[in-house]
């Protein structure tokens, strides 16, 4: 039987970690050729290893996503490996532990702290977007997944720019589906709860039983199930889904 994405070319941002690793081998997984970008070359390389072990195609590059001149090279790279870039997962992203913003309050963050956190989960995300959206009107058509987070549509203490920045994802995911849509192009958000990755550990190890409280499935979600749907959104079975941002959270935003 064919796979979800038979056929279809993707490039997947933090794919080397987590939640775009899970994605990377799950598209491989369902026929797509994938390109695994990262800041760490190490981490993009094994995701490879794993995907050529399974029988799948893939290839890994290096990227730093707040650099427009890095992205843009990522999707020349894609598209001379691939001819065309049918699928695209904006997912790389950092936490405020990994800015020195661990538990500050809103006017606690520095600048810097706040400034570095907009560049990669904001920007990088336009960034990509931008030399993405241009390559589906060329080719006519594709579809864009954005990771946003609960944090995209709820505020989060002690996660100002964090939230801002998801919020914000949230919002270019949106106004991008409705300038597109008559491009062929679809443009969707995936919002996780909270998820076990080694970007949550830090957090968990600190208040993983007061946060696990709060979500009514009680247990941290695996990425491979944010994995499925960004497939599905990838996918043709998707084909009348555009702007839309859907929690996959164990139920969080319900209560
Ligand atoms: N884990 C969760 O609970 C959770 C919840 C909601 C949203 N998210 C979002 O999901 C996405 C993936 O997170 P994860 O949990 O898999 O984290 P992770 O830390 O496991 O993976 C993130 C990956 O992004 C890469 N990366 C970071 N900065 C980069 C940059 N400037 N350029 C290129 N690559 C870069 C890292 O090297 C890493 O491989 C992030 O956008 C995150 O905000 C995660």
């Amino acid at each position: 039987m064919a796979g979800m994405l038979q056929g279809k070319t993707a490039l997947i941002t933090g794919g080397g970690s987590g939640i775009g690793r899970a994605t990377s081998l799950l598209f491989a997984r369902e026929g797509a050729r994938v390109a695994v970008a990262d800041m760490s070359e190490d981490s993009a390389k094994a995701t490879v290893g794993m995907i050529n072990a399974a029988g799948g195609q893939a290839m890994s590059i290096l990227v730093d996503v707040t650099s427009a001149a890095q992205v843009q090279a990522m999707i020349d790279t894609t598209v001379a490996a691939f001819g065309r870039l049918d699928c695209a997962y904006n997912n790389a992203g950092i936490a405020g532990y990994q800015v020195g913003a661990s538990g500050k309050r809103t006017a606690e963050w520095s600048e810097d702290a706040f400034d570095r956190m907009i560049a990669v989960n904001l920007k990088g995300v336009w960034l990509c977007m931008k030399s993405e959206l241009e390559q589906m009107v060329k080719q006519g058509g594709g579809s864009i997944v954005n990771t946003a987070s609960i944090a995209g549509l709820v505020g989060l203490q002690t996660s100002s720019a964090y939230v801002a920045s998801k919020h914000g994802v949230v919002g270019l995911t949106k106004t991008a589906a409705l300038e597109y849509a008559g491009d062929n192009i679809r443009v969707n958000a995936v919002c996780p709860g909270y998820i076990e990755t080694p970007m949550t550990r830090d957090t968990m190890s600190r208040r993983g039983a007061e946060l696990m409280a709060q979500v009514p499935f009680h247990r941290m979600g695996k990425p491979e199930e944010i994995a499925e749907m960004v497939c599905w959104f990838c996918s043709d079975r998707a084909s009348y889904v555009s702007g839309s941002a859907y929690n996959v959270d164990g139920g969080y935003m319900a209560t």
